[in-house]
Order: structure tokens, then sequence, then C-alpha cells
């Protein structure tokens, strides 16, 4: 099984995802979970994303379409892969379809969560992440148990840098725009479904999981 998770910043792309991993079982492909990585190692791939993340801004697609084509060469994908965080603009969209033909393989699913901006905000700014094994909690919608520590690994939790009010805001109007046309890219192949990601994680865990059951 092939998906594409969408969804605007703060929407519930990684949370939803870590679900996906453990009941579906396939790979996790987010692209800003591997910038922050190329940026923890001080490559210079990392260090050319961070200018961009470090502003809310995109980082350029042919960054981008490179890191994301070398992944899905990897034997791991061949049994499936989940996509969060790409395609974020038209020609990254294009060029995974380019991709997909050379590796004969499709999308089956474009999942699209949509959540209002205006609780984007709240979000972003109370989300907590474990520095070991990168659980996203909040601290209102979805605490630990004990504050500041990992309830599945006890790791120490930490603030993403681009989550200020800031930096924030020029993430919503970046991706709003971008994101319009790959909607509509979607919607016109048949793929894409919208899940309401204004409930409670649970309840739209429980919608994801029926479309990708083929049961909705
Ligand atoms: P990326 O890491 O992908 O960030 P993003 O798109 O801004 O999305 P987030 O990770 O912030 O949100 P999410 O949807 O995963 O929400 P989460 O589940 O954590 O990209 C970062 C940067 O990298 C980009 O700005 C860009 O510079 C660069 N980049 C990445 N991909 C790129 C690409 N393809 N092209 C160019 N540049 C790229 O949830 C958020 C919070 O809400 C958490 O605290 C969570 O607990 C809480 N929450 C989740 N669901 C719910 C719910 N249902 N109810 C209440 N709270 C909830
Ligand atoms: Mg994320």
């Amino acid at each position: 099984m092939n998906v594409i998770l969408m969804g605007l910043p703060g929407a519930g792309k990684g949370t939803q995802g870590e679900r996906i991993v453990e009941e579906f079982g396939i790979p996790h492909i987010s692209t800003g979970d591997m910038f922050r990585a190329a940026i923890r190692e001080q490559t210079e791939m990392g260090l050319l994303a961070k200018s961009y993340m470090d502003q809310g801004l995109l980082v350029p697609d042919e960054v981008v379409i490179g890191i994301v084509k070398e992944r899905l060469n990897k034997p791991d994908c061949e049994q499936g892969f989940m996509l969060d965080g790409f395609p974020r603009t038209l020609a990254q969209a294009e060029s995974l379809d380019t991709m997909l033909l050379q590796l004969g393989r499709q999308i089956d699913h474009v999942i699209n969560i949509d959540v209002d901006r205006s609780l984007l905000l709240e979000r972003l700014t109370g989300r907590r992440i474990c520095k070991s094994c990168g659980a996203t909690y909040h601290v209102v919608f979805n605490p630990t148990k004990e504050e500041g520590v990992c309830d599945k690994c006890s790791g120490e939790l930490y603030q993403r840098e681009d989550d200020n009010e800031a930096t924030v805001a020029t993430r919503l109007d970046v991706n709003i725009e971008q994101s319009a046309p790959i909607l509509t890219y979607y919607k016109d192949k048949g793929l894409l479904r919208n899940i309401n990601g204004q409930q409670d994680i649970n309840v739209v865990f429980g919608d994801v999981a029926k479309v990708l059951r083929g049961q909705a």
C-alpha cells in the first residue's frame, strides 16, 4: 500500500503517521524528519535545508526530490510506504509520478487531514517531541504522564525550532498557497480523501484506517 499524507503544518500528519506505522507496518517517510536528521548530523544538505526551515520556507524542489527518490529505492519500501509532507509543490507531485512510473508503482490513497488554520498555531506552539524515539505530544491535547518525559521510552522532550509564532505564520501561509493545486491534482486523479482532523486523535485515526482498509 502506497500512501500520501497531506495536511497543513500541525494538522496531524506525524501523529497519524505513527499510528499508521503501528497498524499497517509501512515505512513512514517524512521529508521534514529527514531534514531534521541531516541537520543533527550537520551534513551539507542539512545546513542548506536549515536555512529555509528556520524561516518557514520550503526547501528547493531539487533537494527534496533527490532525497525522496533515494529513499523510495530502499528495500523496505518494496511492500509499501507512507509519504508525510511530500509532495508539497506541483513540481514535486509530477516528479513523484515519474519516480513511481520507473519503479512500476502507483499511489493507492491520498489522505488530506483537514484542520482550520485558526487551530494550528496552538497545536504547533504546544507540540513536544521525544528526542530519543520521535513520538509527538501536545502539552494540552496529548500530554505525557510525566511532564517533559516520553511515555513510550522515557526520553527527554524538546520543542522544534520552527514551532515559534512568527515561523508558524509563514509556514501556514506558504503551505496554504502551495497545497491548493496539489489537492486539485490528486482530486482529479480520483485519489483524494479528506478527513476531518478536528476530532479527537483516536477518532481521526479511525477515519484514516477505514480509508486505508477500503471500508470508507
Ligand atoms: P514538516 O516537518 O513536514 O512540518 P509541517 O508540514 O510544517 O508539519 P508538522 O510536522 O509541523 O505538522 P504535522 O501535520 O506532522 O502535525 P503533528 O502530528 O506533529 O516540515 C518542516 C519543514 O521542512 C518545512 O517547513 C519545510 O521547510 C521543509 N520541508 C519538509 N518537506 C518539504 C517538502 N516536501 N518540500 C519543501 N520543503 C519541505 O501534530 C501537531 C501537534 O498537534 C502535536 O502537538 C500533536 O500532538 C497535536 N495534534 C495532532 N492531532 C491532533 C488532534 N486531532 N487534536 C488535537 N491535537 C492534535
Ligand atoms: Mg510532522
